[in-house]
C-alpha cells in the first residue's frame, strides 16, 4: 500500500478548537452572529494590533467589501499584483472594474515598487490614475510596504493589503495586514490556520469595517421590517467556524515556528544541490513561512520543476507549481500587464513543497528523499 498522502498545506488542530466548538454548539449559537465571532475578531485585533475587524464567511468576500468600501465600479482600473491567487483579483471584476497588473522583483517575489512607480507615472500622463491597489503578500512574506505606500499616496492611490497568505508575519516590526487602507485574512483549509473556510477584513478605520459588517449582513437599515438601501452581502462568518478560529490562533505562534524549521529542515537538505534556490527572504521583515517553495534549474540539474512535482506525485505527496501570474490566465488576457518576465519565469521552474505545521519527520525526510533522489539522476 502507498504510504499516507502528505498534502502541501492540511488543516492542523493541535489546541482548544474541539473544546471553543462544542461551546458554541452547547450555546445554540450556530448562525452567522455570536459571542464566537466578536470574540474571534477582538483576538485577531489583539494579535495583530490592528483596531477592528469583521469576520467574513471568505478571504475573497474581505477583499469585494473593502472595494466596496473605496466605491470602486465599473469602468475604474485597480492595480494588482499579478503574482497571486486569482481571488486577490476577481473581486475587481464583481466591481466591474478592470485590473492592471504589476509584476514581482526578483529579490521578493512581491510586487515591485520600481514598476508600481512607472506604472502610476504613465496613468497620469495617459489622465487616468487607478482607483486602488491590491498587493498580495506572497507566500507569506509581506511586499516592500515603505516604496509602495509612499508611491500610492503621492498619486492618491489607496492600498488594501491582501494578507490572506500571511497572517503573524511582519514587515519592519509592524504585522501583516495593517498596510493600507484596509487589510484581509483568509482562514481557508489550507492557510496558517483555518476555520475550515473564512476571512476577515481589518483596518484602522472603524467606518470601512462597519460597513463592511453592515453590507456583509444584507444591508439591514435600522427598521422592526426588513428594509434596505443599499444592496447587501450574505458574507458573515458562521458562529461555529469562528470557534474553531480562536482554538487555531491561540497556537499562531507555535505554528509559525514549526512552518519556519519545516523551511530550515528543507534549507539544509538541499544545501549541496546546485540548481536548487530557495524564495529568498527580505531582509526588511520575517514572514510567517506558510510555504516552502523552491526553483529547480533545468540547465544544471538536467531535469525540470515538473519531473520533480511527478516524481513527488509518485510518492503520494502533493506538491504544486508556483501561481500561475494574473496577467497570463485566460480570464485576465484582456488586461493590462506593466512588467517582464520575473513572474513568468518564475511560474515556470518553482515549486511549492508541503509545508504543514502537523507534518513529522518522517514526513519531511520523504520529500527531501523524493527530490535528492531525482536530482541524482536516480
Ligand atoms: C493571496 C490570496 N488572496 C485571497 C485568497 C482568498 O481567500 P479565501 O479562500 O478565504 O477566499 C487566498 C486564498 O485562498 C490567497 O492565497
Amino acid at each position: 500500500m502507498a504510504d499516507k498522502r502528505i498534502y502541501l498545506s492540511p488543516p492542523h488542530l493541535d489546541g482548544r478548537e474541539r473544546e471553543l466548538l462544542l461551546e458554541a454548539y452547547d450555546s445554540n449559537w450556530i448562525t452567522t452572529l455570536g459571542p464566537q465571532v466578536d470574540a474571534l475578531e477582538q483576538d485577531v485585533c489583539k494579535r495583530t494590533k490592528i483596531p477592528y475587524a469583521a469576520a467574513l464567511a471568505s478571504g475573497t468576500s474581505a477583499l469585494h467589501l473593502a472595494l466596496i468600501n473605496l466605491k470602486i465600479k465599473p469602468g475604474d482600473e485597480v492595480l494588482c499584483s499579478s503574482f497571486t491567487f486569482s481571488a486577490t483579483a476577481n473581486p475587481i471584476m464583481y466591481c466591474g472594474a478592470a485590473p492592471v497588473f504589476i509584476d514581482s522583483n526578483e529579490e521578493t517575489w512581491n510586487l515591485d515598487p520600481v514598476l508600481l512607480e512607472e506604472e502610476l507615472r504613465e496613468c497620469r500622463k495617459k489622465g487616468k490614475i487607478p482607483k486602488a491597489l491590491i498587493v498580495a503578500d506572497l507566500y507569506g512574506q509581506s511586499a516592500d510596504y515603505d516604496p509602495i505606500l509612499k508611491i500610492c499616496e503621492e498619486f492618491g492611490v489607496p492600498v488594501i493589503e491582501d494578507a490572506a497568505e500571511a497572517l503573524g508575519a511582519t514587515y519592519k516590526g509592524k504585522p501583516a495586514g495593517s498596510f493600507g487602507e484596509m487589510g484581509v485574512f483568509s482562514f481557508n483549509g489550507n492557510k496558517i490556520i483555518t476555520t475550515s473556510g473564512g476571512g476577515m477584513l481589518v483596518s484602522a478605520k472603524k467606518e470601512y469595517i462597519d460597513h463592511a459588517r453592515f453590507l456583509a449582513t444584507q444591508a439591514r437599515d435600522q427598521a422592526p421590517h426588513y428594509q434596505h438601501s443599499h444592496v447587501g452581502y450574505n458574507y458573515r462568518l458562521s458562529n461555529i467556524l469562528a470557534a474553531i478560529g480562536r482554538g487555531q490562533l491561540e497556537n499562531l505562534d507555535r505554528k509559525i515556528s514549526r512552518r519556519k524549521e519545516i523551511n530550515s529542515f528543507y534549507l539544509e537538505a538541499f544545501a549541496e544541490i546546485d540548481g536548487i534556490r530557495f524564495m529568498p527572504i527580505a531582509s526588511y521583515g520575517e514572514p510567517n513561512y506558510w510555504l516552502s517553495c523552491i526553483t529547480i534549474d533545468p540547465t544544471k540539474l538536467k531535469i525540470t520543476r515538473e519531473d520533480i512535482r511527478i516524481a513527488l506525485e509518485k510518492e503520494n505527496i502533493e506538491s504544486r507549481p508556483l501561481w500561475k501570474p494574473m496577467h497570463l490566465q485566460p480570464v485576465f488576457k484582456s488586461c493590462r500587464f506593466r512588467g517582464s518576465k520575473v513572474t513568468e519565469e518564475l511560474f515556470g521552474v518553482g515549486l511549492c513543497l508541503p509545508s504543514g505545521s502537523g507534518m513529522t519527520e518522517g514526513d519531511l525526510n520523504r520529500v527531501t528523499d523524493t527530490v535528492r533522489k531525482k536530482c541524482s539522476g536516480k
